[in-house]
């Protein structure tokens, strides 16, 4: 299978992109190929302008140039990976500006469904399990990123993980970076 594996971290010596790249490393042992995507080194634009808004009537719309280019990655590969920091409870604005502008009526719902039907959902957290739970953050995580977004695009084997306490010091991180192989070696 050929992954695109999305990255949204502005620090390459970040935890998220060494998981990023366990997660790579691994699938690549288990016989994928996979392809990178970094937005911030790309400079990837998230602001949804006036022309990407969809049609509610349903017409289509013409996509932007840099909007058809990420459609083409997409479509290029077979399955989406996306690795991110958990920020304020959610994914850093340039993923979800990407998904806003890219994941566009009649190409990812509507009268189409996303392309992929494997789409895996990774948040490093900085916070632990147990602080998660307390709040319910871990529910509101997955709702809204698994039903309201995977679900919503049709996508079958749609999940999300979150790997907890990035902040808990060297232990943590490894088990972090552990946790990102072992998916890989299981996608
Ligand atoms: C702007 C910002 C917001 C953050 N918000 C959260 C949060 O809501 N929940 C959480 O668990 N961690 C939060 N964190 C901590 C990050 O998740 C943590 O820095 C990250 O997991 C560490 O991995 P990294 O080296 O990839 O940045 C936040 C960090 C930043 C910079």
């Amino acid at each position: 299978m050929q992954i695109l594996v999305v990255i949204a971290h502005p620090r390459q010596n970040s935890l998220t992109h060494q998981a990023g790249r366990a997660f790579a490393e691994a699938a690549r042992a288990n016989g994928h190929e996979v392809e990178f995507a970094d937005l911030v080194a790309e400079n990837f634009d998230p602001v949804l302008k006036a022309e990407d808004e969809p049609d509610w009537s349903g017409r289509d719309i013409d996509f932007a140039e840099d909007v058809r280019r990420e459609m083409e990655r997409v479509e290029r590969n077979d399955a989406t990976v996306l690795f991110f920091p958990v920020w304020w409870w959610s994914m850093p604005a340039i993923l979800k500006g990407w998904i806003d502008r890219v994941w566009a009526q009649n190409w990812a719902f509507g009268s189409k469904t996303y392309p992929h039907a494997k789409v895996l959902m990774v948040g490093i957290a900085g916070a632990t399990e147990d602080d998660y739970r307390k709040r319910g953050y871990d529910i509101s995580f997955r709702t809204q990123l698994k039903v309201g977004t995977l679900d919503y695009c049709s996508v079958k084997e749609g999940s999300v993980e979150l790997l907890y306490g990035s902040l808990e010091g060297e232990a943590q991180a490894a088990a972090i970076i552990s946790s990102a192989k072992d998916l890989g070696a299981r996608f």
